[in-house]
Order: C-alpha cells, then sequence, then structure tokens
C-alpha cells in the first residue's frame, strides 16, 4: 500500500505517494531523478549516498524516505548557486580531489557538513571524520587538501556558518 509523504527538496516542496520500503536514496534517485546521489554499497558502509537532512549529513541508504517525512533535504544537486559551484566544489575541483568521480557528491555532502559543525580543522580532523566515505582511487590526500581548502573558502564565503542545525552536531555518515 503506498504513503504520502511530504518534503523539501534542493528548496523545493515535494510530495509524492510511495511503497513505505522505498529508502530515501532511491526516493531521490529513482523517483525525482536526483542522481547525484549515488549507490555504492547499499549498506551504510561507502558514504557515497550522503546527502544532509536538516542540515546533517547522513547516508540516504541507511533510511526510509518516510522518515524524512517534513524534512529539508539537500542533494549535491542543491549546493552549487546561481551557476557557481559551491566553496567545497570549487575546491575538490582545483585540489584534484576526485578521479572517476564516484565518492566525490558524498565526500562533498560530508565535508560541507564538516565544516558547518566544526570550521577550523586539520588534516587529521578531515580524516578521522570522513573516515565513512571511502575512495577507490585518489588514495585520499588530495581529499583532505580539498576539504581543508573548502572550509577556508566556506569561511571567507560565509557558507561555514549557513545551518544552525548543522552547527550543533557533527556528521552522522561514520
Ligand atoms: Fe549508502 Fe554506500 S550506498 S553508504
Ligand atoms: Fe573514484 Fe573516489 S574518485 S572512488
Amino acid at each position: 500500500m503506498a504513503i504520502s509523504i511530504s518534503l523539501t527538496v534542493n528548496g523545493a516542496p515535494i510530495s509524492a505517494s510511495i511503497d513505505p520500503g522505498t529508502l530515501l536514496v532511491q526516493f531521490l534517485r529513482d523517483q525525482l531523478r536526483l542522481t547525484g546521489t549515488h549507490i555504492g554499497c547499499d549498506t551504510a558502509q561507502c558514504g557515497a549516498c550522503t546527502v544532509h537532512l536538516n542540515g546533517r549529513a547522513i547516508k540516504s541508504c541507511n533510511i526510509l524516505a518516510v522518515q524524512a517525512e517534513g524534512a529539508d533535504i539537500t542533494t549535491i544537486e542543491g549546493l552549487a548557486q546561481n551557476g557557481a559551484l559551491h566553496p567545497m566544489q570549487a575546491a575538490f575541483k582545483h585540489c584534484h580531489g576526485l578521479q572517476c568521480g564516484f565518492c566525490t557528491p558524498g565526500m562533498v555532502m560530508c565535508a560541507v557538513s564538516l565544516v558547518q559543525s566544526q570550521p577550523d580543522l586539520t588534516g587529521d580532523d578531515v580524516r578521522a571524520q570522513l573516515d565513512g566515505n571511502l575512495c577507490r582511487c585518489t588514495g585520499y590526500h588530495n581529499i583532505v587538501k580539498a576539504v581543508l581548502e573548502g572550509a577556508e573558502g566556506m569561511k571567507s564565503s560565509g557558507t561555514a556558518n549557513a545551518n544552525a542545525n548543522a552547527a550543533a552536531t557533527a556528521p552522522a555518515t561514520a
């Protein structure tokens, strides 16, 4: 039996009828066609499916879509504003923090949430907090560089404190 949900995705109000067993990542990808959120494992191991729920990074393969009832969801498609990359996206590009790019949306979403909760980071902080996001290509060095550069970009653009909800809690994706 289908169930109705209402939530906000990338600033747009959405109402939909879904199977109660639909995972949030399935809803985003299959129903809303927001395919920037990837599925790497489907078992909460890799972080490729990371999105923000009320400003906090979560693995969208790990919750049902109905659990997002009333929530404010941001996916990788919602980060760029007016055609300009988010500072964290720009830093990943500048620092070559990706190769195949499969892990990148999840890495970026987790990194943004991390900086919003902890603007002043060390490389060790980044490695510890992003350990729930796996990359098979880069060896992580350039990802850490990118997150540190992205943190500086977020602070100078004022987006490091963009979400009060995120400031209250560290990312929950590890
Ligand atoms: Fe969700 Fe891997 S697909 S953690
Ligand atoms: Fe290929 Fe991370 S860039 S998995």
